[in-house]
């Protein structure tokens, strides 16, 4: 049993390992490319208490790694964190030979990755994704940032990981309003990919533990399919952006002073209601696709309790990294696998989307 290996899905520039305990593929991938290099481990103050003891009763040699550990929490994803980090290597006298291994959510990946890639030009860095959201989506693809001045991911930087693992495992200590968040990431790649993972993610429970792992070696092989070829977001990869213009501003406005923080899929699943109408007003998306968005969303997901004022959000759109020539864009669907990304949309379509939003669950 302990010799066995997990699956292996091989992307173009790096292999993701998922099942349940990949240390054994951990431990000969670190041999192998990371023979005498020194290892560092970053993760959150959750994750040091639910995920790290179990990664070091499985793979020994890490004991010996320094660990920085940042409060958990969006609120890590900032300059002041970043700082603390790069202080924190440098003391440690990392070099760009030794490997970062960012064990956590989606904020300590986007966040380690990017003080990886930043420091000294770029030391490498693996992910071990421990949240829903981190392994279906935001361990993959070589997006890494940090807030700034209010705005989400407003400092970034493209880089690849040398490889992610994925233990399914580290999912059931994940508090549930967490797990559901990571559903949103799931829907939208099964609805941008279409085909049997679109047919079967309505058909199957998300919550049923034996479909989960299924649907998250779907969506990052789906992922891996898309960012392989556009790592920057020149193209094809803005189709992922499906749900997140919307979603990203709501993300935004509810972190404001006064608000009550939503988490990044709760913004999505919202965000995704919005931009299916949108779509269906603009690219003919049919109604059959739009109750079945409605339906796999209100199943999981409750009408955020915040006010979606439309100019309150315009204030986020305005900001978001795909606008051109003044215009908000954002990716729509002709159906489910034809995403269309850079579609200019008005603020009046936007406002409409948002009455519709409220509108759904109040019928
Ligand atoms: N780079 C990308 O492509 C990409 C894609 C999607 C999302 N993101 C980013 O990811 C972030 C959201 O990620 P997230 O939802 O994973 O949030 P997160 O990293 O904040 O984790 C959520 C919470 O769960 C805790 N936690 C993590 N793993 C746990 C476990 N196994 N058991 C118990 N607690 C655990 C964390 O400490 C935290 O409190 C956002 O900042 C978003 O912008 C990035």
């Amino acid at each position: 049993m302990e010799k066995e290996h997990c699956h292996r899905i091989e992307g173009l520039y790096y292999p993701v390992f998922i099942g349940k305990n990949p240390w054994n593929d951990l431990k000969a991938f670190i041999a192998e490319q990371f023979p005498t290099s020194k290892l560092f481990i970053l993760t959150d103050e959750n994750v040091n208490k639910e995920c790290l003891p179990g990664l070091l009763h499985h793979v020994e040699f890490l004991k010996d790694a320094p660990v920085i550990s940042v409060p958990s929490g969006e609120g890590s994803k900032s300059v002041e964190t970043a700082l603390r980090c790069w202080d924190w290597l440098t003391d440690q006298e990392a070099t760009r030979s030794d490997l970062l291994i960012n064990l956590g959510g989606g904020v300590v990946t986007d966040l380690g990755g990017y003080v990886a890639a930043t420091y000294k030009r770029g030391m490498p860095f693996i992910h071990i994704p421990t949240t829903l959201i981190g392994q279906a989506d935001a361990a993959i693809g070589g997006k890494t940032g940090i807030n700034f001045s209010g705005y989400k991911n407003h400092l970034g930087y493209f880089a690849n990981p040398s490889t992610v693992f994925i233990d399914p495992g580290f999912l059931e200590t994940l508090p549930k309003r967490e797990l559901i968040s990571g559903y949103a990431e799931l829907i939208k790649s099964a609805l941008i990919s279409g085909g049997d993972f679109w047919t079967r993610i309505r058909e199957e429970d998300l919550d049923n533990p034996a479909m989960l792992q299924g649907f998250i070696a779907d969506s990052v092989t789906y992922k891996l399919s898309i960012t392989d070829h556009d790592l920057y977001d020149r193209d094809l990869r803005k189709c992922l952006n499906f749900g997140h213009t919307i979603g990203h501003a709501m993300e935004s406005l509810s972190f404001e002073e006064g608000r009550k923080p939503l988490l990044h899929g709760e913004a999505v699943a919202a965000g995704m209601i919005c931009e299916a109408y949108i779509s269906a007003k603009i690219k003919g998306l049919d109604r059959e696709t739009i109750k079945s968005i409605h339906h796999l969303i209100n199943k999981y997901f409750p009408q955020i309790d915040m006010d979606l004022c439309a100019d309150d959000l315009h204030r986020f759109l305005v900001q978001d990294k795909k606008n051109t020539e003044g215009t908000i864009r954002m990716t729509l669907l002709r159906a489910p696998g034809q995403p269309r990304a850079d579609q200019p949309v008005g603020p009046g379509l936007i406002s409409e989307s948002l009455v519709h939003y409220k509108d759904i669950f109040t019928k």
